[in-house]
C-alpha cells in the first residue's frame, strides 16, 4: 500500500486572470487530502465500486495506471468545493501515490499529472492550485521568475498553446491568514465558465484581467518586502475586479466586509461564486469571531510549507 497526502491552498492574487496566462500567487495551507492504494481484486473508491466516470481519481488512474484493479481511499481535512483546492489536493495526492508505486515520483511529473487530471475533469484549469499542493510554500505561476521549478504546457481548445512558468516565492514568516467558508458550494468549472464568456464578449473584461495582472505583480513585489498595509490594499483592489468579473456572491461579501474591520485586506479566494474568502491580519482571533458572528465558518490557516508527500509504503 502507498500512502500520499498533499495541502490545500489559498490564491492571494489573480485567480481567473491566470487561466489567461497572468500571473497568480497562491499558497500552500495545512490542511490535507490523504489518499491510500493497494492493489485489490476489484476497483473500489472509498468502499464503492468504480469504473468509468470523470472523478479526479478516475481520471488520475485512467491516466497513469494499467496494471489491475487498484483499491483506493481518500481522507479529507479540506471542505469540499469551498476555493481551497480541494480537487487539486485530491489530485495531486492521488498523482503522487500512483507513481509511487510504479516507481518514485518527481515533484515535476506529479505537478504535470495533477494538471492534466485537473483539466481532463474541470475543462479548462491553469496550474496553480495542483502545482501549489505539490510544491507547498507561496508559488508565483506566470511569467518567468527568479526560481523557477517548473514549466506546465497545454494546448487550449483554440489550438494557442498555453505555457506557465511555476516559480517558488520567499515568504515573510510573520503574515498571518484567517480564511472564511461560506457554506455555498460552487463550482470552479463553472465559474472560469462564466468568466470566459465575459471576456470573449466584451473587451472590459480582458481590461479587468489586465488590471488582475498589474495587481499579482505588485503584489509579488510587497510580498518580497513584507509590506503588510500594501499587501492588504492590493487584496481589496483584486476583490473589487473580481466582483466586477462577477464571481463574487453576497455571502462572500458579508464575511469581506466583516473581516475588513480588524484586517489589513480581504477578498474572495478561488474561483468564487460561493467558496471561501480570506483575510491578512495582525487579529486573526477577532477577524475569526467577526467571521463566524457573520455566519461563516472561519479557519486561521498556517502555510505548509512541504507540499506532497508520501506518508508510507508497505505491501
Ligand atoms: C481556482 O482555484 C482558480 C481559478 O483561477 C481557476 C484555475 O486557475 O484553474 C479560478
Amino acid at each position: 500500500m502507498v500512502t500520499a497526502s498533499a495541502p490545500g491552498k489559498f490564491i492571494l492574487f489573480g485567480e481567473h486572470a491566470v487561466v489567461y496566462g497572468k500571473p497568480a500567487i497562491a499558497i500552500a495551507v495545512d490542511r490535507r487530502i490523504e489518499v491510500s492504494i493497494r492493489r485489490s481484486d476489484r476497483p473500489m473508491i472509498d468502499g464503492k465500486h468504480h469504473g468509468g466516470g470523470r472523478s479526479y481519481v478516475n481520471s488520475a488512474v485512467k491516466r497513469l495506471w494499467n496494471n489491475g484493479p487498484l483499491n483506493i481511499r481518500t481522507h479529507s481535512n479540506l471542505p469540499p468545493a469551498s476555493g481551497l483546492g480541494s480537487s487539486a489536493a485530491l489530485s495531486v495526492a492521488t498523482v503522487a501515490a500512483l507513481l509511487q508505486m510504479r516507481v518514485r515520483f518527481s515533484r515535476k511529473s506529479v505537478a504535470l499529472n495533477a494538471f492534466l487530471t485537473e483539466y481532463e475533469v474541470q475543462g479548462r484549469a491553469s496550474p496553480t492550485d495542483t502545482s501549489t499542493s505539490t510544491n507547498g510554500g507561496a508559488v508565483m505561476v506566470g511569467p518567468e521568475g527568479d526560481n523557477v521549478l517548473w514549466t506546465i504546457e497545454k494546448e487550449a481548445n483554440n489550438g494557442k498553446m498555453n505555457r506557465w512558468y511555476v516559480s517558488s516565492l520567499e515568504l515573510p514568516s510573520d503574515l498571518d491568514f484567517v480564511v472564511g467558508v461560506t457554506g455555498v458550494r460552487s463550482s470552479t468549472a463553472s465559474m472560469v465558465d462564466k468568466v470566459k464568456k465575459f471576456v470573449d464578449g466584451s473587451g472590459a473584461g480582458m481590461q479587468i484581467i489586465n488590471e488582475i495582472e498589474a495587481i499579482a505583480l505588485e503584489g509579488v513585489e510587497a510580498l518580497k518586502f513584507g509590506d503588510k498595509s500594501r499587501l492588504g490594499e492590493l487584496m481589496n483592489e483584486n476583490q473589487s475586479h473580481l466582483f466586477s468579473l462577477g464571481v463574487s456572491h453576497p455571502k462572500l461579501e458579508k464575511l469581506i466586509d466583516a473581516a475588513r474591520k480588524h484586517s489589513y485586506g480581504a477578498k474572495l479566494t478561488g474561483a468564487g461564486g460561493g467558496g471561501s474568502m480570506v483575510a491578512l491580519t495582525d487579529e486573526p482571533e477577532t477577524v475569526m469571531r467577526d467571521i463566524e458572528l457573520m455566519g461563516g465558518r472561519p479557519i486561521h490557516v498556517r502555510i505548509d510549507r512541504e507540499g506532497v508527500r508520501i506518508e508510507d509504503r508497505e505491501g
